[in-house]
């Protein structure tokens, strides 16, 4: 897709053609195209802002975020681990001065624990106050109502980023009901009544598929696979989150990590562990890579006892190939 496409006349041009069906629907149309709410033009506008924020995203990152944005759409991140996909709801949140509204997914988590609870130790208090003939209190008004993360999104609207990370981690029951919620971004607390959001939040859905989404919530989503960045872009960023790091060690540990990436270990180090060794070997004051002080700070980087054994035996091959 070429850049030009992108541009705000090819939005508007997309917003005359849904132009059909009845006002409402028209409104309703012209909410979710929030183009002129964007503080940046174009997806080039976009990525040099995400790199002034210390994220370097490639061009088809940038495009999914500028999309995602652009027409209101969830978006799904997946990757391995370590490939910058939480990162990009933090640094969208900044970049947005928006709220960053965070639900951590992990298995067992329901309804309750993601949307909001009722504050019991709180009722039961207001309870006893109520028999000592105190003043009585709405024990299921808002004063007694836990928000959480859903339900503050909600509330926040378009003030908020929702990050909702590892999603593969939940069951498929979640799942299910989070995609009520993205559908309508509205929910009914029976004791209050309905809240909805006016403009929904940007969402950013990360999974680091230990199984896969459902369809239905993939349809609701854009898509993007975050893979590991090239060596280039991966010294670019070692520079930018560790500008102690001289470069041509940064440089040499990230051709090291590619190599070591492209090896049979269980667990391909991420982004962040590259930023880790490059720190720690910069912190002990080496300017290149060598074996001594590599082999003693590869713990910085590999995190698997049979990954160090290989990796150790392997040792020359990673540093420089034959
Ligand atoms: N494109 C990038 N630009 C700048 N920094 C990055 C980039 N990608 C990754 N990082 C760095 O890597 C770190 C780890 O990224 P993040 O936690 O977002 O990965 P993740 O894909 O969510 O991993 P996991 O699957 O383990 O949760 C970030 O804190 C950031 O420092
Ligand atoms: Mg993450």
């Amino acid at each position: 897709m070429g850049g030009s496409e992108l541009s705000p006349t090819w939005i508007e041009d997309r917003r005359q053609q849904s132009r059909t069906g009845t006002d409402n629907d028209h409104d309703d149309r012209q909410g979710r195209l929030l183009m002129g709410a964007l503080p940046f033009e174009s997806v080039e506008e976009l990525q040099a802002v995400l790199g002034r924020y210390a994220y370097l995203a490639d061009r088809g990152l940038a495009t999914a975020v500028w999309l995602s944005l652009a027409l209101n759409k969830p978006l799904l991140l997946e990757g391995e681990a370590g490939v910058g996909k939480t990162e990009v709801a933090k640094v969208l949140s900044e970049l947005l001065d928006r709220r960053l509204v965070r639900l951590q997914c992990y298995e067992g988590i329901d309804a309750s624990q993601a949307l909001y609870e009722w504050d019991y130790s709180r009722q039961l208090i207001a309870v006893r106050a109520a028999q000592l003939g105190e003043h009585e209190a709405d024990l299921f008004g808002p004063d007694f109502l836990v928000e959480r993360p859903l339900l503050a999104a909600i509330r926040a609207g378009s003030q908020a980023v929702l990050l909702i990370d590892e999603l593969d981690r939940a069951d498929d029951e979640f799942e299910a009901f989070l995609l009520e919620v993205l559908s309508e971004f509205a929910v009914t607390i029976p004791e209050i009544g309905r809240v909805a959001a006016e403009r929904p939040p940007a969402v950013i859905i990360t999974s680091n598929r230990t199984r896969e989404l459902h369809d239905a919530l993939k349809r609701r989503c854009l898509y993007h696979w975050i893979d590991h960045p090239s060596v280039e872009r991966e010294v670019d960023i070692v520079r930018v989150r560790a500008p102690e790091v001289p470069e041509v060690l940064a440089r040499q540990v990230a051709r090291a990590v590619a190599r070591l990436r492209a090896m049979d270990v269980a667990k391909r180090p991420g982004v962040a562990e590259t930023i880790d060794w490059s720190q720690a070997l910069a912190f002990l004051g080496a300017e290149r890579l060598e074996p001594d002080t590599a082999s003693a700070t590869l713990g910085a980087l590999v995190k698997d006892h049979e990954d160090l054994e290989l990796v150790r035996a392997k040792l020359d091959e990673v540093l420089e190939p034959e």
